[in-house]
């Protein structure tokens, strides 16, 4: 059962992409523009938001530079887009930040730039969008968090709470917004080939593109679900060990993941 409205089409729907630069909201950029829809393409490094407005109709995109830890550059941006397409359909965070964590290396300072980037990033942008989706009483927010945040792992000591984080803020607006008409997704990726996870020195399993990722919450998006979550195999795999005791999860974390 859907949980959300089913979407269409995106053809002339109107999306704000926060984290477009790069990995998962690049791709993702690219595939709404694919399908007609009008990007307001936002993130720190605005050259590479440049490089995807070129390769489509110019009236299709918009390049807005933003800082998600810069609660007035969000409004500006916001204000931008109102201005130049009117109501927005779509608010789609992708920003992130992963460093990886352990108790013998935690930095604060790291997990601070963790929390605010993916915690209260998406809560400012959802704060800056809320009242004129209300107001609306249609459009939708997707939050990309991560299926770090199911369970704890290793090297995840900051960035596994800030999706965990995510996890229940999107349960929440979910429980709020959908008596009112807006589609709230939670998108929980798996391992993605992408910058972030370049530093990465270990095997990721069931590691896919950011072509792929895209596809996923697009797909599920048009279908109208809620937790969209990929890949099947990993996924799935990780929401099945959190309901185990933890007896038996600790045992099997130990015994498998070698990191
Ligand atoms: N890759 C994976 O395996 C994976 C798995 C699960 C979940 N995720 C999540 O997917 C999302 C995208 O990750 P990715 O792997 O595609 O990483 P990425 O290639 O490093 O992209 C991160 C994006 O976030 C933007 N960003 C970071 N800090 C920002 C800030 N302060 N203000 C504005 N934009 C900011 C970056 O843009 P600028 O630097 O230009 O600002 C960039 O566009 C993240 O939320 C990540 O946690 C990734």
């Amino acid at each position: 059962m859907s949980l959300n409205q089913k979407i269409n089409s995106f053809l002339g729907k109107k999306v704000w992409v926060i984290g477009a630069s790069s990995g998962i909201g690049q791709a993702t950029a690219h595939a709404l523009l694919k399908l007609g829809a009008k990007v307001a393409l936002s993130s720190r490094r605005t050259s590479s938001l440049e490089e995807i407005k070129a390769g489509y109709p110019k009236q299709n995109s918009l390049v807005i530079g933003c800082d998600v830890l810069d609660e007035a550059s969000l409004k500006n941006a916001y204000k931008t887009i109102k201005d130049s397409w009117g109501e927005l359909d779509l608010l789609l965070y992708v920003a992130g930040v992963y460093e990886p964590l352990r108790a013998d290396e935690f930095s604060l300072e790291k997990a601070k730039t963790i929390i605010a980037t993916n915690v209260i990033g998406p809560m400012s942008a959802c704060s800056v969008v809320l009242p004129d989706l209300i107001r609306q009483r249609n459009g939708g927010i997707g939050i990309v968090g991560s299926v770090a945040g199911y369970s704890g792992l290793p090297k995840a000591l900051a960035y596994g709470p800030s999706k965990a984080a995510m996890i229940n803020f999107c349960e929440n607006l979910y429980y709020d917004l959908a008596p009112l008409g807006i589609n709230v997704y939670m998108i929980n990726p798996g391992f993605v080939a992408t910058e972030a996870t370049a530093k990465n020195d270990f095997h990721m399993p069931a590691l896919i593109t950011s072509d792929v990722a895209a596809k996923h919450i697009i797909d599920g998006m048009i279908a109208g679900d809620f937790d969209i979550h990929f890949p099947k195999q990993f996924s799935l795999f990780l929401k099945f060990l959190r309901i185990l005791p933890y007896s038996i999860y600790f045992f099997l974390l130990k015994k498998f993941v070698k990191i």
